[in-house]
C-alpha cells in the first residue's frame, strides 16, 4: 500500500466523489445478458489524472459500443480524450498519475475492469482540500496479469507513431515472432510436430515443383510450392520454398537437390522434438493461467488458488529442464522453431500487401518508411486474430498517398478478417472513408453517436456541425471554411453543464448549469444537447 497526496481543485465532486463512484458498474459481478453482436462495450468510463495542479478529468462518463465486423470511429479535436479512451480500454494508463476511477469495459462477457474498486481508495480531506489516493499495488499487479490474457490476444492496438511501438534493436521478424509465440505458440508447435515430411506425397510434390522450375513457368511456381507445403502439412514450408526458389538459376538436377535439402532441413532431430515438447508444456501452463484470468473477469470470482497451482507447475517445469537454460544448447535446439516463426512472419507480411516480405522481415525498424512500418504493425496486431483492433490515429503521421493505402488496407482487412475496428482520428475525412459508425467526442464525453451516413447527412450536435463545416469541399471551392471559435477546454477545470457551451453559438442559460441528457433522435442516433427533445436514450 502506498499513499500519494495531491492538491485538489475546489470542485472535487462531493456527491459523486471517486470513493463512492466505483461501486456502481465495476463491482457488478453478475453478467447481464448482452447483445451478442456487441464485442466491446464501454459504460460510464471515468479516467482522471491526479496531478499536482489538481484532477484532470480526461474521461467523464464515456459510453461506447463496438459491434462485430464493424468499424467504429471516434472523432474529436486534439485533447478531447480519444487516446485516453483507448489506453483505458487496454488498461495502459500510466498510474500514477492516471487512474480509471469508475466504469466498466466489457469484452464479450468479461469485465476488464473487474476488481477496480479494490485497486485504489480515494479520500477527500475537506480540511486541506486534497484528494488522497491509496493504491493497492498487489491488486494492480494482479489486474495487469489478468490483462495479459486480453492485451495483444483479444484486443490489439496500433499507434500513430509505429516506430515508437517497435524495439529498434530487434529485427522485424524477431518482434513479430515473439508475439506469435506468445499468443499462438501451441498451435505453432503442434503444426511442427504434426508435419508429415516423409510422406510419399511430399516427394511427388517436390518433383512437380522441380519440373515447374525446369520448364520456367513462373506463374505456376506459387501453386507448386504451396502444394509441397500442403502435402507436408506445413504451410510455412511452401512460403519458404517460394521465396528461396523464386530467383534461382540452378539447373534441373541441382534444383531438385536443393528442394529436397530444404525439406530435409525441416525434419526434427530427437533433441529438437524434446525441446518443442518442453516449450509446449510451458505454453500450456501459461495458457491455463490466462484461461483462469479470463474466467475471473467473466464470472467476477476469485480463482487465486488455481492461479497459484498453475504458477507452481510452470516453475517446476522450467526448473526440470535446467539445461535448456544453457545458451549453447538452447540456441541449437531452438533453430527449427525460429525457422518456422520466420516463415510465418513472412506469410503475415504478405497478408498486408508488402511486396518484398523476406527483406522486410530481416530488416530493422529504422530501415523502413512510416507507411511500411504501419503495415508491419497491422500485421503484428492481426497475427493473433483479435476480436477488436484499436487504431489510434493510424494515418496521421503518414503522407497523403500512403494514408490512402493504409485506409484501403484496413477496409480490406475488415472484410477479409472480420475484426471489429475502433478507428480513432481527428480527421472526419478518414472516418468517412472507413467507418460504419461515428462517435463524436468532446472534452472527455461522447456528444453524438450515429451511423456514418446519418451523421454526415444530419449532424445534430453543434460541435459535430462545426467539425463537418471545417472540411473542405471540392464542389464548393468558393465557400469559406468555417472554424469553431475557441479551443478544447483545459480538463483541469472543465466548463460546467454542457462542456461545449463557451464555444457554442446556440448556448442557452440551462447549458452552463446542467449536463444535457443523451437523447435518441432516430435509429441508432443519439445526441447530448438541449436543442433536441427526443426520448432519453436508455442504452
Ligand atoms: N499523463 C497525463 N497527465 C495529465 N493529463 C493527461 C495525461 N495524459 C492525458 N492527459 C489529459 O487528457 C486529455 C486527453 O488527452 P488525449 O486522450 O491524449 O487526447 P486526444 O483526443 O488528442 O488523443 C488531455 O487534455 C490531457 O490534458
Ligand atoms: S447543450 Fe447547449 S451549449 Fe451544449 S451544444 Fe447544445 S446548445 Fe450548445
Ligand atoms: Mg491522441
Amino acid at each position: 500500500m502506498s499513499a500519494r497526496v495531491e492538491p485538489s481543485p475546489v470542485d472535487m465532486p462531493t456527491g459523486e466523489s471517486p470513493s463512492t463512484a466505483p461501486a456502481s458498474a465495476a463491482s457488478a459481478s453478475v453478467v447481464a445478458p448482452h447483445d451478442p453482436q456487441v464485442v466491446l462495450e464501454v459504460r460510464d468510463l471515468k479516467t482522471y489524472f491526479f496531478t499536482y495542479d489538481g484532477i484532470v478529468r480526461a474521461l467523464d462518463g464515456v459510453n461506447l459500443k463496438v459491434r462485430r465486423g464493424e468499424t467504429t470511429g471516434l472523432v474529436g479535436e486534439t485533447g478531447c480524450g480519444k487516446s485516453v479512451t483507448a489506453f483505458s480500454i487496454t488498461r495502459l494508463i500510466a498510474d500514477p498519475p492516471g487512474r480509471i476511477v469508475s466504469g466498466s469495459v466489457r469484452l464479450g462477457s468479461a469485465n476488464l475492469l473487474w476488481g477496480l474498486e479494490e485497486e485504489a481508495k480515494f479520500r477527500h480531506d475537506p480540511k486541506t482540500d486534497r484528494v488522497r489516493v491509496r493504491r493497492s499495488f498487489r491488486r494492480i499487479k494482479q489486474a495487469n496479469e489478468r490483462m495479459g490474457a486480453v492485451r495483444g490476444r483479444r484486443i490489439a492496438m496500433i499507434f500513430q507513431e509505429p516506430s515508437q511501438a517497435m524495439n529498434p534493436v530487434f529485427s522485424i521478424s524477431n518482434q513479430i515472432s515473439e508475439s506469435l509465440l506468445l499468443h499462438r505458440g501451441i498451435e505453432i508447435v503442434d503444426g511442427m510436430l504434426g508435419a508429415t515430411l516423409d510422406d510419399p506425397a511430399v516427394d511427388a510434390a517436390c518433383e512437380a515443383l522441380a519440373e515447374v522450375i525446369a520448364n520456367d513457368e513462373p506463374s505456376r511456381l506459387r501453386a507448386a510450392c504451396t502444394a509441397v507445403g500442403d502435402a507436408a502439412r506445413l504451410p510455412s514450408l511452401g512460403t519458404e520454398l517460394y521465396h528461396e526458389l523464386r530467383a534461382t538459376s540452378l539447373g534441373p538436377e541441382q534444383v531438385s537437390k536443393e528442394i529436397h535439402a530444404m525439406v530435409a532441413r525441416r525434419r526434427l532431430s530427437a533433441a529438437e522434438r524434446r525441446y518443442l515438447l518442453h516449450r509446449r508444456r510451458l505454453m500450456e501452463a501459461d495458457d491455463r493461467a490466462r484461461a483462469i484470468s479470463m474466467h475471473e473477469m467473466e464470472a467476477g470470482r476469485r480463482e487465486a488458488r488455481a492461479r497459484i497451482a498453475v504458477n507452481n507447475s510452470r516453475r517446476r517445469e522450467r526448473l526440470s529442464h535446467f539445461y535448456y537454460g544453457l545458451w549453447g544448447i538452447r540456441s541449437r535446439v531452438r533453430r527449427p522453431l525460429e525457422r518456422e516463426t520466420f516463415w510465418r512472419t513472412v506469410r503475415l507480411l504478405e497478408g498486408v500487401s508488402i511486396a518484398n516480405p523476406v527483406q522486410i522481415a530481416r530488416g530493422y525498424p529504422h530501415e523502413l518508411s512510416g507507411g511500411m512500418l504501419q503495415r508491419v504493425m497491422i500485421a503484428m496486431a492481426l497475427a493473433t486474430d483479435p476480436d477488436v483492433l484499436i487504431a489510434d490515429e493510424p494515418t496521421t503521421a503518414l503522407d497523403v498517398t500512403i494514408q490512402a493505402q493504409i485506409l484501403e488496407l484496413m477496409r480490406d482487412l475488415k472484410e477479409r478478417v472480420g475484426t471489429a475496428i475502433v478507428l480513432i482520428t481527428h480527421d472526419l475525412a478518414v472516418i468517412a472513408e472507413v467507418a460504419d459508425r461515428v462517435n463524436v467526442m468532446y472534452a472527455g464525453r461522447i456528444v453524438e453517436s450515429a451511423p456514418v451516413r446519418e451523421l454526415f447527412r444530419r449532424p445534430l450536435h453543434p460541435y459535430s456541425q462545426g467539425l463537418l463545416a471545417s472540411i473542405p469541399h471540392l464542389d464548393r471551392p468558393e465557400k469559406e471554411l468555417a472554424s469553431i471559435p475557441g479551443s478544447v477546454p483545459n480538463l483541469l477545470r472543465p466548463p460546467s453543464g454542457c462542456r461545449f457551451h463557451p464555444r457554442c453559438a446556440y448556448a442557452m442559460p440551462i447549458c452552463s448549469k446542467e449536463e444535457p441528457p443523451v437523447t435518441s433522435e432516430g435509429p441508432g442516433h443519439t445526441v447530448a444537447c438541449y436543442l433536441y427533445k427526443g426520448p432519453v436514450a436508455t442504452d
